[in-house]
Order: structure tokens, then sequence, then C-alpha cells
């Protein structure tokens, strides 16, 4: 029998998605979705993992639940075609990650490149919670209990899925060939890896208060657009411009399409002309930034107003989320009875012990 292909992916639920998600991960995910090459999809709102460090805030948790679906939906996410629910649902991921936990050693966790910045950034250095230090193991969990064939996530998650593959291929050493190897599939388009935020910091995150949300009004997009940080030694318009590392082209790159020039900007025939440009010298910031901003506003303007539509429609985005826990919960059942099975802990299964 063929392989069934199927995604497992999530995002915590600690904020609005902004654009980095979603030229990050979400845009990926849609295609996918779409492509008609995948037979189960699974998009998972990783609520038990955003408690790993904000046990104090479980009310920041569940506000943002819903709000993660919205954004999800808006994106294009199709209840119809994709499993869309909340990682607490689902208990069995919690038990298949109580058995990985086994293992792996607590010097493999401390090596983890992501957990490591993550300790760091939270100055968790004295005081890691366990349950937060465990969360690459409780991710190899939530991709094996889906039988996940890929993964589609940012680059940040790249250490994850090596952690979860050398999982897999330990339990299936020890216990017998029983989880499924899954593969990683990031954004082909490198601006899109990393989008750095408004302000030219290497990450967009909530608490540097740098992001574009997926939600922002017209008006907020324009505004955080035109302030965006680009060349600092870039004074003069006839200063030769740096486009490497620049925020603005970074921009250009990761959300504009060819036919934008002709609807925005029919002076340039493409983007290589536009960079050619501003690196001679001759091109102002403010006529790329007011390119960019009509290039967000058609991007993002059908993911707004999509977000707005099922916004008036929450007790349907509640009952995609509750069917969606239902369908998971029964795929990590079944998942959780083979691990069961292999580690020879199955005792009522048979009759005997
Ligand atoms: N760690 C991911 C994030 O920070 C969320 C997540 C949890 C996830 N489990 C996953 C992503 C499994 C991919 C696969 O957003």
């Amino acid at each position: 029998m063929e392989q069934k292909q199927i995604i497992l992916t999530g995002d915590r639920p600690t904020g609005k998605l902004h654009v980095g998600h979603y030229v990050g991960s979400l845009k990926e995910r849609v295609k996918l979705q779409n492509s008609g090459k995948f037979d189960e999809i699974y998009i998972m709102i990783a609520d038990a993992q955003a408690l790993t460090d904000n046990a104090e805030h479980p009310e920041k948790v569940r506000q943002n639940i819903i709000q993660v679906a919205l954004d999800y939906l808006a994106c294009g996410l199709d209840p119809d075609k994709s499993t869309i629910f909340i990682q607490s649902m689902v208990p069995e991921l919690t038990e298949l990650t109580f058995y990985y936990m086994n293992l792996v050693t607590v010097s493999r966790v401390q090596r983890n490149p992501t957990v490591k910045a993550e300790i760091k950034m939270r100055n968790f250095e004295a005081s890691i919670p366990v349950g937060f230090f465990c969360y690459p193991i409780s991710q190899a969990a939530d991709i094996t209990a889906f039988r996940a064939t890929t993964v589609p996530v940012g680059e940040d998650q790249m250490p994850m899925i090596e952690q979860c593959k050398e999982i897999v291929h330990k339990f299936n050493s020890v216990y017998g060939e029983t989880l499924t190897d899954p593969k990683i599939v990031l954004p082909d388009n490198e601006a899109c890896l990393r989008l750095p935020g408004i302000d030219g910091k290497a990450k967009m995150s909530k608490s540097l208060g740098n992001c574009i949300y997926l939600s922002d009004e017209a008006k907020d997009i324009k505004t955080k657009v035109m302030s965006m940080y680009t060349d600092p030694n870039h004074i003069r318009v006839e200063d030769p411009g740096q486009v490497d590392g620049n925020p603005v082209f970074i921009y250009l790159d990761a959300f504009c399409k060819p036919e934008y020039f002709e609807e925005f900007l029919p002076d340039y025939n493409n983007l290589d002309e536009l960079k050619d440009h501003y690196k001679r010298g001759g091109l102002g910031d403010v006529k790329v930034k007011k390119f960019l901003n009509n290039v967000m506003q058609a991007e993002l303007e059908p993911i707004r107003e999509r977000r707005k539509s099922w916004e008036k429609r929450l007790p349907d985005v509640y009952d995609i989320l509750r069917k969606g826990s239902e369908i998971a919960e029964k795929k990590a059942a079944e998942t959780l009875s083979d691990v069961r099975k292999a580690m020879q802990i199955d005792y009522f299964d048979n009759g005997t012990l």
C-alpha cells in the first residue's frame, strides 16, 4: 500500500498571527492544502505548548485560541480539507510525550538551539520550567501521533523536527517499526524564511512591537510600512542605497508579484530594476515604501476581509474546532494504541498479562 501523505503543523496561541507567520509557514500550508497531494491535513493550535511558558496566564492562551483560528481561516485554511484542532483536547498527545521522554537525554534537549535561544530570551536560565524544557519531546508526540509525513513550518522549527526524527528512529529501533519519519517543508523563497520586524530587528515579535498583523486595518498597515526601517546611510535621494538586509526590500522579495509593477509602479518592469535604481542612487525611500504599501494592501486585504466574515460566525468557528478536535483525537488514539502494543504495555488487549 502506498504511504498516506499526511500534514501536521501548528502554532502556539500566544497572540494574533502576523505577516511573518504568513510568509514563513501559513502561505505554504494553504498551497499544500490546495495541491490535492495530501490525504490528511492536521492544523493544531498548540495551547498545551503555549502553557509551558505561560502557566500563570491561562487566560492569555484561552483568548488567543479563537484569534489563531480566525487567522487560519482568513488565510484560506479550509475546514473541509484541513482538520483544525486544539492540542489539549487530544490527551493522547500527553501520554505519548511521557513515553518518548525516556528516549531523550537531558543533554540532548539542552543542545536544541531553539530551546537554548528561547531560554535565553525568557531569562529562564536559572529556573526553566520542566514542561517548557520538554516541549520538543511533546512536539515529537504531536507530529508522530498523526503519522505526519510532512511538517510545513518556519525555519526556527527545524531543530524540533530533527529532534522528532531522532525520537522516531530511537523508538523504532527499540520497539520495532511503529512511527512514521516526518519531513520538514520550508518556504522556498529565502526572504520568507525569516521576515524581519518593521524596525529591522531580526525577528517579528509581539513583545518588540514590530509586527504587521494579518488583522491590521489598512491605515495601520500604511502607517507601519511608511515608518519602516531602511538603509540608515541612504539619507538623500541621490545617495546610493543598500538593498541587502534592507527590510523594505526583504518585504518586497517576500510579497511582491510581477503584476504589481504594472498595477502600482509601471516605471519599472520588475523588482531587479527597482533594486538596481536604489543601489545606483536617485530613488527615494518614500517611493519604495509607497509601492510596498500598495503590495501589502493588495496581499492583506482579502485575508482581512475573510477574517471579518468569519468574525461574524464565531459559533461556526467554535464548531470547526470542536469537530476537528474529535477527529484528531480518534487519529491520535489509533497511534497510541500501536505505541502501547509496541511497548508491550497493552495489558488488557488480549486477555493475558
Ligand atoms: N512550536 C510551534 C510554534 O512555536 C508549534 C507546534 C507545536 C508545532 N507542535 C508542533 C509545529 C508540531 C509543528 C509541528 O509555533
